[in-house]
Order: C-alpha cells, then structure tokens, then sequence
C-alpha cells in the first residue's frame, strides 16, 4: 500500500522517486515525506508522502474520515504534524501557523470560505491587509486591484465589487476567496471541496476558475468528493485510504472504476503503480 520503494521517510524531494510511468516526475512545489498526525489514539494520517508540482492541479480525494482535511490542515499550518517533513521549493520547512504558510506563499480556502456576509467585495479581499494611503484607507487603489483580480481570473458574473458578499451565490463566493488567495500573490492554492455545496454552472465556473491557476504557473490542490469535477480538472490523483496514501501520479494512470477501488478499498490491480507519492 505504502509501500514505495525505499523508505518514505527518507526519500527527498530531489531524488525524482515517483510512479514508474509518471513522465518526468514534476518537481515539486511542496513535498510531503513521511507525515503522520495522531489525534489522540486516533491516527489520522500515516506515513504520507505526496509532491504537488507548480502550474498543476493535484486532486486529494478519498473517503469521509480518510484524512484529507488533515493533511490539508498539516501543510496549512493549523495542525502540527506528530512526524514527518515538509519541503517548499526543495527546502524543508517547518509551517507552525497559517501565518507561517502564508509567508511562503501556500494559500487555503476553506469549505465555510471565512468571508464576512456583511462586508462588500473589496472589503473581502483586503480583510486584514488593506492598503493605507497617509493613514487612511486607500479605497480606490484596492477597488481597482480587486477589479482586474476578478477580471484577470475572468470571474465576470460580479456586477460590482461594492456589493456584499452576502449577496453573493455560492459560485461567486468561491471566486472571491480565491481571489483573495491570488491576489497575495499564493505560489499553492489549496480549495477544500469548493464545489461541495454549489449547482451545475457555479461548479463549471469555479472548475474554470481552478484550470486558470494552474494556467498562471500556480500549484493547486482541490479536495472533492465528485470525481466527475476530479476527472474534469485534475492533471494528477492523490488517493488517501484510511489515512494513508496509497496511490498518487498523473490522470491518465486512472479512470472512474480504479478511482472508486481505490477511494473505498485502497487498492486498485487497474492502476498500473499504486504507490506514493
Ligand atoms: N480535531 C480532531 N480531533 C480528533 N480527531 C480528528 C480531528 N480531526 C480529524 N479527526 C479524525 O481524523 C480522521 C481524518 O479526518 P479528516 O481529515 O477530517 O478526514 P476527511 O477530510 O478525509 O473526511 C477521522 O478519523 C477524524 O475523525
Ligand atoms: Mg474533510
């Protein structure tokens, strides 16, 4: 299952290890060697490693309770691993808070989004680092920047950016955190189910959303339950069973039934190399 070549825990993002068949083997971005989280008695990750390259979409899918949020929340600096490492860029990092993801560039949006209702769209964007301009607020120059975010994001169903989020639909609000997440210039955007609770064009929107990031060099990891946005979106897989990462490499190692196998057994004889990361 685990089982790659070597030992995990040694392996270092430079030594190209990856699936056999995997062209190129991307350099990562981040890479995540060995990475357990204990909760209690409760092991909720083991041994994970993973590489999410640059410029690519890297989809994390796996059952409810497999550990997804929890190795998303390992690398965004709001749990502490119990063991394992970390790699930004080839160097290895230690990610104490999401302060501390966010200064190297790691961007999370969450299911919930954490945006104010009562806020407008600008207010958003800029929430706890706005622009000042000799000591006051510098409204227009953060009302402009937000404007060809959104625009250069094509996010063009947001009629102004002076209306609240509240108003928004889901869709639209998906667009304004991630956004947000561009804006401060993420190198890694990393979406928790951001098509979970949205209809038939909203998801497109955001899927097309998600291709643009990559498009514009960044590293993204989405988690999602619907493999048909998995299949539409994702340049690589990333399966956790059971909090380990039993298989990992490029789409088209998969298709819907392996993916399924693997999401519910762990195991999929169709894959032709089922091991990490
Ligand atoms: N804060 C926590 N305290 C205790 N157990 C947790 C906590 N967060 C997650 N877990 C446990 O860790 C496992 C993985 O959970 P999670 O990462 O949320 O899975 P997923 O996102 O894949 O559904 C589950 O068994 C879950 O109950
Ligand atoms: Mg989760």
């Amino acid at each position: 299952m685990t089982n790659a070549p070597g030992s995990p825990s040694t392996g270092t993002p430079s030594d190209g290890r990856d699936d056999p068949g995997d062209p190129g083997a991307p350099s990562a971005l981040l890479a995540v060697r060995g990475v357990s989280k204990y909760f209690g008695a409760v092991q909720a990750l083991e041994n994970v490693d993973l590489d999410v390259p640059a410029g690519q979409v890297t989809a994390l899918i796996g059952d409810n309770g497999a550990g997804k949020s929890t190795l998303i929340k390992a690398i965004a600096g709001i749990y502490a691993p119990s063991g394992g490492q970390i790699f930004w860029k080839g160097h290895e990092v230690h990610i104490h808070t999401p302060h501390d993801a966010e200064a190297l560039g790691i961007a999370t949006v969450y299911q919930d989004l954490a945006l104010c209702d009562n806020l407008d769209i600008v207010q958003n964007m800029y929430l706890g680092h706005e622009s000042t301009k000799a000591g006051v607020l510098d409204e227009i120059s953060m009302e402009l920047a937000t404007k060809q975010t959104l625009s250069d994001l094509s996010v063009s169903t947001v009629k102004s950016v002076r209306q609240v989020v509240g108003s928004l639909s889901g869709g639209q609000r998906q667009a304004i955190a991630v956004a947000r997440a561009v804006m401060r210039e993420s190198q890694l955007v990393i979406m928790d189910e951001p098509t979970a609770a949205l209809g038939v064009s909203q998801t497109a929107q955001v899927l097309h959303l998600i291709r643009t990031l990559a498009q514009r060099g960044m590293g993204v990891i989405v988690i999602s339950h619907n493999l048909n946005d998995v299949f539409q979106v994702a340049d690589r897989i990333a399966v956790l069973y059971l909090g380990n990462l039993v298989s990992s490499g490029p789409v088209a190692n998969y298709d819907m039934s392996s993916a399924v196998e693997l999401i519910t057994t762990g195991e999929s004889v169709r894959v032709a190399s089922s091991v990490a990361p």
